[in-house]
């Protein structure tokens, strides 16, 4: 080990529990001492990568990512001007043709389900979870369900259903959700979840429902083992987006001097989706490249009970059958 590294592990240690240190740019500089550079030098040419809210913040350096390396690139937005104005960005900035535009908005079923039943594309490598949102109102989407649980992960979950074959047609394939830090401030609870209680507060709600992508995707990893597909969960600590001024930006006001850039933020997406390394290890919460810990605070370990009953309750609302995952396997088999 280098006196750099050996540095930087000690530093891991003490700075760390901070959280401030750890999530923030100057953790971001620590923790990549560890990192393997190579393990990016991958060629994508013909792999299949979709990135929902891919045209801002993180999103957008992860498509950026994944074109720079030969993929085609579908970017997944809800608002076509937008998403068109990224993709000629990201189509001059890298060189390749191959980045495309599918209109959909995540936060509301019927937009899943056409999107679903209209996109061409037959296998799908890497599907990027990556659109969210941290409103300070309390809204619904057009199916009544509120609307940072719709989009941050009810409509991705109906979402991923709908291209569960697709994914098993893929090479390597991968789901990679994007959560979040704040997650660790909350306990699962399906009451909270669903139903917000008292003065809406946006910072909660968006935690809440981080909390339950991390609870979700551990279980839909285990659900699709026998498929192929790997299923990773993530949060990229605190980088300077639209997301984070819009959002919050007190935080934003206070943090933005040590923000990570949206591509620090974006990294361990990037190394989950371009290397093959984390492929055997479904299941996990990863954080700058290495698994971490789902609790980092007393007493916000949920039972099993409470788990599995929010697993019924996402399906419910997304409009699917938890036996989905098994579906396509057993047809196979049959
Ligand atoms: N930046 C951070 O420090 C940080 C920290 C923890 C977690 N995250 C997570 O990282 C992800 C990306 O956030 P960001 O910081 O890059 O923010 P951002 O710049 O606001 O990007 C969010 C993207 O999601 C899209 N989006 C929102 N609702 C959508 C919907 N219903 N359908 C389709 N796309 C939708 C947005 O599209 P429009 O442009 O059309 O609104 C935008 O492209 C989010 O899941 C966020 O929770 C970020």
């Amino acid at each position: 080990m280098s006196f750099t590294r050996l540095l930087a592990s000690v530093g891991d240690l003490v700075l760390d529990p901070s959280i401030v240190f750890s999530f923030d740019r100057t953790g971001f500089n620590r923790h990549k001492q560890s990192f393997i550079h190579s393990d990016l030098d991958v060629d994508m040419t013909g792999r299949v990568c979709a990135v929902t809210g891919a045209n801002s913040g993180l999103g957008k350096a992860t498509a950026k990512a994944f074109a720079q390396r030969g993929a085609e690139v579908w970017m997944l937005c809800r608002n076509q001007e937008r998403a068109e104005k990224a993709r000629d960005e990201l189509v001059d900035e890298t060189g390749n043709a191959q980045i495309h535009v599918a209109i959909v908005d995540v936060g509301d079923l019927d937009s899943v389900r056409s999107f679903i039943e209209s996109w061409r594309v037959t296998a799908v490598d890497v599907l990027v979870h990556n659109a969210g949102v941290l409103p300070n109102q309390r809204t619904d989407s057009p199916q009544g369900i509120e609307t940072t649980l719709s989009i941050n992960l009810v409509g991705p979950l109906a979402l991923t259903a709908g291209l569960n074959k697709r994914l098993q047609a893929g090479k390597k394939p991968r789901i990679i959700w994007v959560s979040s830090g704040g997650m660790y401030s909350q306990k699962l609870r399906l009451d909270h979840l669903e139903t917000p209680p008292g003065k809406f507060d946006g910072v909660k709600a968006y935690a809440r429902t981080k909390r339950a992508m991390v609870v979700a995707s551990a279980r839909l990893a285990n659900e699709l083992k026998h498929t192929g597909i790997a299923v990773h969960c993530m949060h990229p600590g605190w980088a300077n987006t639209k997301g984070v001024r819009d959002s919050i930006p007190g935080f934003w006001k206070v943090t933005r001097m040590i923000l990570r850039s949206p591509e620090e933020g974006a990294d361990t997406i990037v190394w989950l989706g371009v290397n093959d390394q984390a492929h055997d290890q479904s299941g996990l919460f990863w954080f700058d490249r290495q698994p971490r810990s789902t609790h980092l605070l007393p007493g916000t370990q949920a039972t099993q009970a409470a788990r599995d009953e929010v697993w019924l309750r996402i399906h419910e609302l997304a409009g699917i059958s938890p036996l989905e995952w098994t579906k396509h396997n057993q047809q196979e088999s049959t």
